[in-house]
Parts: structure tokens; sequence; C-alpha cells
């Protein structure tokens, strides 16, 4: 039987308590596989015991594990972008996961916000490029603390970072049944983002049986709530795919719901519900571990267990359709390791 190593690392906040929810529904989904945990302390409370972000050691054995799966990062003792830049943009450029895949699914009506929408018409996947722009670039400020100052970070783009996430859009259109990438960018404002254009023109050649569609990001926000059904794929920068998917969040339900892989398809890889540490939450079991369980079940997916991967999504739609789970958010009265038992029994 095939056995995976999976990293787990709690993080800060609600991370650990979310983290715990996921593996518990891990551990249940198992069926012809086996998982083989193993436990990181990094975030902030390590940060501040050790002064250790991910030590190179640590580094270096989870390069050799098959997936890791992150709760949250943040913590507001330490200043902001710490752990973000020494954990989670360690873990995205250093293991060069390239795709930030965020499925943007309504899984029942009554999650949505938008009158008039169901589950058939809110179902998209944005493949966010995850290494480049304006996140890698260095920051440089000049004439710093005077009124001349200036701050500078560029926005960089690579054609091999173009291509690489615009081929993978399409190789995710291509098994999808409507079949259609949509380039969200603005080229019509920032010249640089041409690159997009013509990477993508390049790429689209290669499949004739996949819809092209280009869409301005500003005015994807606009159709994300107006029209959510029109996008299937979308495909974008680092920046813009970090704005439009907290959007989508909210479009499918809230931040208790949105799922997120840092990929590098064949190659360890990270998955983490996209919300953030709550701090205000820890420790209460207040917030929902749905998010944490559907970045499992992609986890699964990565790994090649796809059915297992998708009895997690099945289960947890489940949970969102019963009456025993009146909302996602931390007002629901459902505890957190509750919200986890009720997907463990709807797996069986
Ligand atoms: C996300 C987050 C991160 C990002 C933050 C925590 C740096 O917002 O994963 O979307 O901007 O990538
Ligand atoms: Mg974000």
């Amino acid at each position: 039987m095939k056995t995976y190593k999976v990293g787990v690392i709690g993080g800060d906040g609600i991370g650990p308590e979310v983290a715990v929810e996921a593996v518990k529904v891990l551990r249940k989904a198992q069926d012809g596989f086996g998982l083989e945990f193993v436990h990181y302390p990094f975030g902030a409370d390590h940060y501040l015991k050790t002064q250790e972000l991910v030590p190179d050691k640590a580094f270096e054995e989870i390069k050799t594990l098959d997936a890791v799966l992150l709760g949250a990062l943040g913590d507001p003792r330490l200043p902001v972008g710490v752990l973000e830049r020494g954990i989670l943009f360690r873990l995205r450029f250093g293991l060069d996961l390239y795709v930030n895949l965020r499925p943007i699914k309504l899984y029942t009506e009554k999650l949505c916000p938008i009158k008039g929408k169901r589950p058939q018409d809110i179902d998209m996947v944005v493949c966010r490029e995850n290494t480049e722009d304006a996140y890698s670039g260095e920051a440089r400020f000049e004439n710093k603390g005077t009124p001349q100052e200036v701050a500078i970070q560029e926005a960089r783009y690579t054609w091999k970072g173009c291509e690489r996430i615009i081929r993978y859009a399409f190789e995710l259109a291509r098994k999808r049944p409507r079949k259609k990438v949509t380039l969200v960018d603005k080229a019509n404002a920032i010249r640089a983002h041409d690159i997009w254009r013509r990477a993508y023109a390049a790429v689209a050649r290669d499949y004739p049986d996949v819809t092209q569609d280009f869409a301005y990001v500003d005015a994807t926000c606009m159709w994300m709530v107006k029209n959510p059904e029109g996008f299937d794929v979308l495909v974008t920068s680092n920046m813009f795919g970090d704005i439009i998917t907290d959007l989508g969040a909210m479009v499918q339900g809230g931040m208790g719901i949105a799922a997120g892989g840092n990929i590098n398809p064949g190659k360890v890889s990270v998955f983490e519900p996209i919300h953030g540490s709550a701090p205000k939450y820890k420790g209460l079991k207040k917030v929902s571990p749905l998010a944490a369980i559907l970045a499992a079940g992609l986890l699964l997916e990565h790994l090649g267990e796809k059915k297992a991967g998708d009895r997690i999504e099945d289960a947890v739609k489940k949970v969102l359709e019963s009456e025993a789970l009146p909302s996602i958010d931390a007002s629901s009265g459902v505890p957190t390791d509750k919200v986890g038992d009720m997907v463990v029994a709807a797996l069986q």
C-alpha cells in the first residue's frame, strides 16, 4: 500500500485548530493508501522562542515530503510580514510552487450573498501565478523619512513564469465541461502586461478546443458579482489573483469555505485555507474548519488520490446542505471540532 508523507504546519491563531480537523478528516478518508503526518511547530510562538522561521534542516526535510497542510500564519505580536515572508513565501518561492489554485464554488444556495445565484452559476477556478509580480521584487526606498521619499517595488514577469501558469490553466480547462480560460490582466494600463497577452496567445494555439477570453481585473471584479456564471478557469498574476480570490471567497459564502493549493505539479506542494489566522478567535473553537478540510481534499487530489479528495468535497457539501450547520461564520453555534466530526460522519 502506498503511504504518503504529509507535513502539517498549524501556524498561528486559529490555524492549529482548523488544521487538526483537516487531519482528522484526512485520516478517515484513507482508502487504499496510507498517510503519515509530520508536525512542524513553525509560526509566531516558535519564532518568539527560538528566532527560527523555517530552519534550513526542516526546509530540506519538507522537500522530501509529498505535501504539506498549512493552517494559517499571522500574529499581532510580530511586525507585519515577518511570518508571511519567512514561512509562507519561503515555501511558495523556495519550493517553486508556481500555481496558486483557488476554486470558487458555491456548494449550496444558502451560502451565496448574491440574490438568485445557484450552485450551477458559481463554479470557477482561479490559477494565480505564485512566484513573481511585485511579490518577489526587492523594495527600495530613496530619501526615506523625508518629504522627498520614493518607494519602489518592481512587478516582474518572466516569459517562463507566465507561460507555465497559463499552460496549467489550459490543461485544467480541457478537463472541465465548459473549457474556457479567461486571462485577467490590466494590459490597457500596465504596459508590461503585454507579456501576459503574448504568452496566452502562444499557449492557446496548442488548445484549439478551449475557448479564449480576456477581462481586465477591474471588470473581473464586477462580473464575478454580476455574472459569475460567465467564468470557468481564470488565469492571472500574483497580486491580481490575491485580490480577486478574496472576492471569490465572499461570492462562494465566506472565508470559512475558501481553500487553495500552492502547487508545483508532481512535487511537494502546500495546501491551505485562504483565510488568515483570525487571532481574536484563537482557541475559542468558533471558526469553520471547512476551508482547511477542503484544502485537505485538494491535497489528496494532488497526491493522485482524486477519488478520496472528491469524497471529502462531497462530505463537506452534505454537511452544508444539512440543517445541522446553520452557517459557516463564527456565530453558527457549532464548535470547530463538531463541524469536523460532522464531515467525518458524512464521509462514511
Ligand atoms: C493569500 C494571502 C497572502 C498573499 C498574504 C498572507 C501574504 O493574502 O495567500 O492570499 O498575499 O499571498
Ligand atoms: Mg490573499
